[in-house]
């Protein structure tokens, strides 16, 4: 089956979204049109014409600026956000994915339902997560232990680690998990064709279905039984549905992919490796650090204008899409020195890998501590771990909104 260019693709250039010789340098492109000002036009391959925001204190800006729009439905036109995998997982299932798609909402919609889950998302849950990620990790590496000494680290380790989470999350029973995985990781797969993709999110949506129904016949104590039993009014099938979606998008790919490049970021910065290893309190600036060097969600967040704006001097006419140039907007040199350098001693600062405003990632204490439990047990378990390929034969999702790697060969022998 064929595959299709994906949504970022079909409007943007080349340059601007595969990286080059450095592998966690943001694409070429990006870096040239920096130079051009933190604020630039941008043609899009679909002929509409965009801007491009590249500057930290602009990118601010914009995501606190409620008449910039993250509305889908009413400017279907935007790039789609990094929820990529939600998206791709029910956009081909259902007429209209939207009733509970808040990410792809403006207020007051948006509020609602961003409301309902993080009521949702309490500190009691959050430990009790923390405590399985640890279980998690230290299950998968044993099992790569047991069966030899090299692996790949993505299907091995870092996917399992998320989408275990978020079926701790959500509740989905240990007996139906390898199903879930399963689903969900062809769903998510830029190498399978589309009609596969899509055959697996019609599935995916309808196990999510059922797991509502179930919650609704007999709660439990986690994040989805809340959701169908706390919300007043009630939540309905369909935004259920959609909210678990959206969880299971933006948790999955995203830690999956920080997990597998930070380790291949570390590898290839021994110096910052040997740091983090001789003094492990470091983690924290150094999961800091990574978020910001290494900006996955690399052209993903995108507003619409809904009426005309001036920003940093410039005009933005209403109806215009916004891009965020993540990538660069971590590495602005008016807020980091030496912005181009992996430093695990840098001081904490504000970065915007998990964005800004109202829609501020969710799940960002989550997904700190899966990065921090999933590199530290790799590191101590594994003080051998080292790439079994040269860098350079590392596959890279330069196609992706979410950038990454497809798999890291590593051994630890
Ligand atoms: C939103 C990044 C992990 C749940 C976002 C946004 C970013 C982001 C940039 C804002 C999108 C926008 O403004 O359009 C990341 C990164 C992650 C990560 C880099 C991993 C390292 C997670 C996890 C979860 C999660 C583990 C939950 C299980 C969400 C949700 C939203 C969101 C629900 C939508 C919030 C809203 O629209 O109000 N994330 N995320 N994310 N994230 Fe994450």
């Amino acid at each position: 089956t064929a595959k299709s260019p994906t949504a970022m693709r079909r409007l943007l250039s080349a340059d601007m979204v595969e990286r080059g010789g450095c592998p966690f340098d943001p694409p070429p492109g990006l870096r040239q049109r920096r130079g051009q000002g933190p604020v630039q036009p941008l043609k899009l391959l679909n002929g509409a014409s965009g801007w491009l925001v590249t500057g930290l204190d602009e990118t601010r800006a914009v995501l606190s600026d409620l008449r910039f729009s993250s509305d889908r439905v009413r400017h279907p036109d935007a790039t789609q956000p990094h929820q990529g995998g939600q998206t791709a997982v029910a956009a081909q299932a259902v007429e209209s994915r939207t009733d509970g798609m808040f990410v792809f909402m403006d207020p007051p919609e948006h509020t609602r339902l961003r409301r309902l889950l993080t009521g949702q998302f309490t500190v009691r849950r959050m430990r009790a997560l923390e405590s399985r990620i640890r279980e998690i990790a230290v299950e998968h590496i044993a099992a790569m232990q047991a069966a030899g000494t090299e692996a790949d680290l993505v299907p091995a380790y870092a996917l399992p680690i998320p989408s275990l989470v978020i079926c701790e999350m959500l509740g989905v029973d240990y007996a139906d998990r390898a199903e879930f995985q399963e689903r969900t990781a062809v769903a998510l797969n830029a190498n399978a064709g589309d009609q596969e993709r899509a055959h697996a999110g019609l599935e995916l949506y309808a196990f999510i279905q059922e797991l509502v129904a179930a919650k609704r016949a007999k709660p439990a104590d986690d994040m989805l039984s809340g959701l169908v039993h706390d919300a007043d009014p009630p939540l309905t099938d369909a935004q259920l549905t959609d909210m678990a979606l959206v969880l299971l998008g933006a948790g999955h790919e995203t830690t999956a992919n920080m997990l597998g490049l930070g380790t291949f970021a570390l590898l290839e910065h021994p110096d910052q490796l040997a740091a983090l290893r001789a003094d492990p309190a470091l983690m924290d600036t150094a999961v800091e650090e990574l978020l910001r060097y290494l900006s996955i969600i690399q052209m993903g967040v995108s507003r619409v204008a809904t009426e005309d704006v001036t920003l940093a001097d410039v005009k933005i006419e209403a109806g215009s899409t916004v891009i965020i140039a993540t990538p660069e907007a971590n590495r602005d040199p008016r807020h980091w020195s030496e912005p181009d350098r992996l430093d695990v001693h840098r001081p904490r600062s504000p970065h915007l890998a998990f964005g800004h405003g109202i829609h501020q990632c969710l799940g960002q204490q989550l997904a700190r501590a899966e990065m921090k439990v999933g590199l530290s047990e790799l590191l101590t378990r594994l003080p051998k771990l080292r790439l079994a390929v040269p860098a350079d034969q590392v596959p890279l999702r330069n196609e992706m909104l979410i950038f990454g790697v497809h798999s890291l060969p590593v051994t630890w022998a």
